[in-house]
């Protein structure tokens, strides 16, 4: 079953526990939390203080936070503290390699999963060396910083693209995971294309029915 991380950017911050509570009874697998500092995306949103809070209200939820940080291993350790349960940051962000692959290990040695995130424009090629040291790969089918925007068709190529590298990895596969401008039209064609864990923010938060918009997708 492809799995749903219900975004709360676009939620009533003023009653973040209640609007989570509403994703999770909607059907909901797991919370993505978009932390943003403002240098890395022009936006800013919230951090760990946040997390902690949500996590001490809801703790049986899987924490999915999606870091759109410049400098994402200083505020690992915080993160991770505050309750998450798989940490993605973005491949942009890091200066090379070694940078990458010591922020995995990291985030695995704090005890959660690791995912890698590459924006539209990074070619999905980028990714590959790091395939199989992977929980997951996030790839962005809108520019981060902002929910509501619309669906950039480049992130399917990437997402066939990455599917098909994955083959060769068997139960050593990534999670593949599409996050921006997601509905239920767009999240049908992610799946298409190979993703099997869809963000969905304000799609979720406007929809007359958010249960049906989940379910459909999960079993899509
Ligand atoms: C954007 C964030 C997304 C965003 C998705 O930078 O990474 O997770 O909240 O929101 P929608 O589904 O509205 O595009
Ligand atoms: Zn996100």
């Amino acid at each position: 079953m492809n799995l749903i991380s219900a975004s709360l950017l676009s939620t009533d911050l003023s009653n973040l526990a209640q609007e989570a509570r509403r994703c999770l009874a909607a059907g909901a697998d797991w919370l993505h939390i978009d932390m943003m500092d403002g240098h890395f995306v022009p936006n800013l949103s919230y951090g760990p203080p946040v997390l902690k809070s949500l996590k001490a209200a809801l703790p049986d939820a899987f924490y999915d936070v999606h870091l759109m940080l410049a400098e994402p291993q200083r505020h690992l350790a915080a993160v991770a503290a505050a309750g998450a349960d798989s940490v993605t940051f973005h491949l942009e962000a890091m200066p090379d390699a070694a940078a990458v692959r010591g922020l995995l290990a990291a985030i695995r040695a704090a005890g959660c999963r690791a995912g890698l995130s590459v924006k539209p424009g990074t070619p999905a090629e980028a990714v590959l060396p790091y395939l199989g040291e992977l929980d997951m790969v996030l790839v962005m089918s809108v520019e981060p910083g902002f929910g509501g925007q619309a669906f950039l068709p480049v992130a399917l190529e990437k997402l066939a693209a990455l599917r098909a590298a994955c083959a060769a990895l068997g139960d050593a596969a990534p999670r593949l995971q599409a996050d921006g401008g997601i509905n239920a039209v767009t999240g049908a064609q992610c799946l298409a294309a190979g993703a099997d864990v869809l963000v969905i923010g304000s799609a979720l938060a406007k929809a007359p029915d958010p249960a049906a918009v989940v379910r459909a997708l999960q079993n899509a």
